[in-house]
């Protein structure tokens, strides 16, 4: 007899719950009101008035067991710490480069890299520079220049691995900017095109493209894991590979990485730079100790860099990997079943529905991603973030409008994604009765955190 697999819409999740925090449902006329109040602006709605949060998985995921054990076991001496120890192995051991630096958040990383390697008028190719990466190029006179692939741009082609950076493009930009190109940044998963992959073959003719122009290649490795994770089901040249030998055949291939722990190191706040050169990674640290903290603790308390140590290991365990990829593309699934519009093929941390295309009577400039989110928000109390001409001003105009189900990692069930797809579908149904947004007030940089908006109509 065969054994008997139950078949279900969302798979089993790999863990079972300890401890609980309560959700509620705000009424329907509260929830009118909160986003009101907000300036319309997600970002601003607190957190008790939202049912399920699917505004970022940055530091909202739940940590295991096993993280928060070695959280009390944390050595919290201001140098020299065993925590700093354990962190700095966990990264050597995953991700190969020995220089490891410390930083509160991936931001940090980002700042403290780009103002001890850029000047004014310097270039950074990537195939998509993240917003905050993009904003710390720019703060110090820097040109952020993303080289995506053409598949990624379209949100219908289900190119499996289209995360990647244009190489023909990137082989051309690379001699007609010449010196001026300081480095090339690959984002994996690329976060902003949809969170699509960036396959093994890219990054090393990357890595090639790189060292014969004698640039430097570093990995933003916010979501390495997810990006090995999507290789092994995907990329031909990942058969039999475990994720740990996919994610260190991507590392292996770059100079160095910046990292956002607060994705793939399963904790709630951290982030890092590794690098191989030992004549940078002491600037970096002597920027690091002006304005984070002392080399080894980089702003983080010893508990928060042994949460990571766990965490960076256990992103790459297959059975915690497959459970996150699995719940990721159930979502992607209940969506399509439901005829919302999404990007495909489904990414490893995110539903990207397609709002341009659900809402084509919106035009670009009313923000249909933020009336999807708004909608999502006012439907069902559903958290989500617009991707597209609100967050990035600089797009050219035709581009992705994308609002983004960002799934925490091991916090909701799917009965809670049943209830998003649900929602969603209901507003796809509703589709005509959505209005676009326009800008009342809005910083220059970032100004999709900060800016107030009103209904265009
Ligand atoms: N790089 C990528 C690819 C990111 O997605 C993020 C953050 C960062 C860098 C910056 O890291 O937040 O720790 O300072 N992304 C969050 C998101 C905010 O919602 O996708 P950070």
């Amino acid at each position: 007899m065969r054994d008997f697999e139950p078949t279900s819409p969302f798979p089993p999740e790999p863990y079972r719950i300890r401890s609980v925090e309560r959700i509620h449902l705000l009424p329907k006329p509260q929830r009118v009101e909160a986003l009101e109040r907000a300036g319309y602006n997600l970002f601003k709605v607190p957190a008790r008035d939202v049912f399920i949060d699917l505004l970022t998985d940055s530091g909202t995921g739940s940590m295991s067991d096993r993280q928060w054990a070695a959280l009390q076991c944390a050595d919290e001496s201001y140098a020299g710490s065993e925590s700093f120890e354990r962190f700095k192995a966990a990264v050597i051991d995953v991700m190969g480069f020995l220089e490891v630096i410390p930083t509160h958040q991936g931001r940090a990383a980002e700042r403290v890299l780009f103002e001890t390697l850029l000047k004014p008028g310097d270039v950074v190719l990537s195939n998509a520079l993240f917003d905050t990466t993009r904003a710390n190029v720019e703060r110090v006179g820097g040109v952020g220049l993303d080289l995506p692939q053409k598949a990624a741009l379209d949100p219908a082609d289900e190119s499996p691995l289209k995360g990647g950076i244009d190489l023909a493009a990137l082989k051309r930009t690379l001699v007609t900017k010449g010196a001026a190109v300081r480095c090339v940044v690959l984002t994996c998963t690329a976060n902003s095109l949809g969170g699509h992959p960036v396959s093994v073959a890219n990054v090393e003719e990357t890595s090639r493209l790189c060292r014969a122009h004698q640039v430097p290649l570093f990995i933003d490795a916010a979501r390495f894991a997810e990006n090995a994770g999507m290789l092994a089901r995907r990329d031909p040249d990942c058969e039999g590979l475990a994720p740990s030998a996919i994610a260190r055949r991507i590392f292996d291939a770059a100079d160095g990485c910046l990292m956002s722990a607060k994705k793939n190191g399963l904790a709630h706040i951290g982030g890092l730079l590794a690098v191989r050169d030992q004549g940078l990674a002491e600037r970096l640290r002597q920027n690091l100790v002006v304005t984070e903290g002392f080399e080894t603790y980089g702003g983080l308390a010893g508990r928060d860099l042994d949460a990571i140590a766990v965490g960076l290991r256990e992103a790459l365990e297959p059975d915690v990997l497959e459970g996150r990829l699995a719940q990721v593309a159930a979502l992607h699934g209940a969506l399509v079943a439901a005829d919302v519009p999404v990007v495909r093929p489904a990414g490893g941390h995110a539903v990207y529905i397609d709002a341009g295309a659900l809402l084509p009577h919106l035009p670009a400039d009313q923000f249909p991603g933020h009336a999807v989110a708004c909608g999502l928000y006012l439907g069902g109390g559903i958290r989500s973030c617009e991707v597209g001409s609100l967050m990035f001003p600089e797009r050219p105009p035709g581009g992705l409008e994308l609002t983004r189900l960002a799934v925490p990692w091991r916090t909701y069930t799917g009965s809670h994604l049943g209830y998003v797809a649900a929602t969603a579908g209901e507003l796809a149904a509703r589709r005509r009765e959505l209005t676009g947004f326009k800008i009342v007030s809005a910083p220059s940089a970032l100004r999709h955190f900060r800016a107030a908006l009103s209904p265009s109509a």
